[in-house]
């Protein structure tokens, strides 16, 4: 049993074959190097930027990871319903409506009662239920009395995210923004212990815009015009976060990005 405290991986979203492969390099030493409880990665880009498949997500776990969480990009495959309702712990954002699969996880880690939690925002995003009351009725349900509850909240707008971990400062343990794909620096720990960081970033290459071959991105950006996306191989890094949370209340303690 553990002792202090409970440590946190999560990884930001992997973008097709070269990110999983700054997973598949650098994670191993990672996790031999610092004492991780959880390790957390989201997979909604990892199939070539669009999707993720059972192939990927096997791949995934066998390196280490516990559970993968995904956004707006979890249904571009066919087979995305199929998948997450085969893999407990494969999620997609609970807030989409009578959704095939499940945007929560919950487990015994090392004697410690963990949640997580997949949310999607809703602003500059499409429509979607509430993230807040879909929260909240998480905690008084499936997660009732869970010690730890870790959110991944895959949305572009800073405010919504930010707000979102004020309205459960003190209830949950962290809200960790994904989505845009561009790790931030203010990462902080709210009054009532709630950690909280805008974008943990992405696993692929920096070089590049989302993660994606820049002259695609470029003729969208300028013209308009529609190229297929292809994933960057330009400076890769595996980026994400550490988090170490008071097992007793829940509370984070500590927060330090991580990109390698
Ligand atoms: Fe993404
Ligand atoms: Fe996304």
């Amino acid at each position: 049993m553990k002792l202090e405290n409970f440590k946190v991986l999560m990884l930001g979203d992997a973008i097709g074959t070269p990110g999983l492969e700054q997973i598949y390099t650098k994670l191993p030493a990672v996790l031999r190097e610092n004492d991780v409880d959880l390790v957390i990665a989201n997979g909604e880009n990892s199939d070539e930027g669009f999707g993720i498949t059972e192939d990927i997500f096997d791949q995934l776990t066998d390196y280490g990871i516990d559970v993968v969480t995904s956004g707006n990009h979890i249904w571009s495959n066919a087979d995305a319903g199929e998948i997450l309702e085969k893999n407990d712990r494969l999620l997609r954002p609970h807030n989409y409506y009578d959704a095939p699969g499940k945007g929560w996880w919950r487990g015994i880690v090392n004697d410690v009662d963990v949640g997580v939690v997949n949310l999607i925002g809703r602003y500059f995003m499409t429509p979607v239920d509430c993230p807040f009351q879909t929260l909240a009725k998480l905690l008084e349900n499936e997660l009732s009395g869970c010690k730890i509850v870790i959110v991944d909240f895959h949305a572009e707008y800073m405010n919504e995210k930010k707000a979102l971990a004020i309205d459960f400062d003190g209830k949950i343990s962290f809200v960790a923004g994904t989505h845009t794909h561009v790790q931030t620096a203010d990462e902080v720990i709210f009054r009532n212990g709630t950690g909280y960081i805008t974008d943990i970033g992405m696993c692929g290459g920096i070089d590049s815009i989302i993660g994606m071959e820049r002259s695609a991105i470029l003729q969208k950006i300028r013209r308009q015009v529609t190229q297929p996306y292809i994933p960057s191989v330009e400076n890769g890094k595996m980026q994400g976060i550490f988090i170490d949370i008071d097992i007793k209340s829940g509370k984070t303690l500590g927060i330090t990005r991580l990109s390698i």
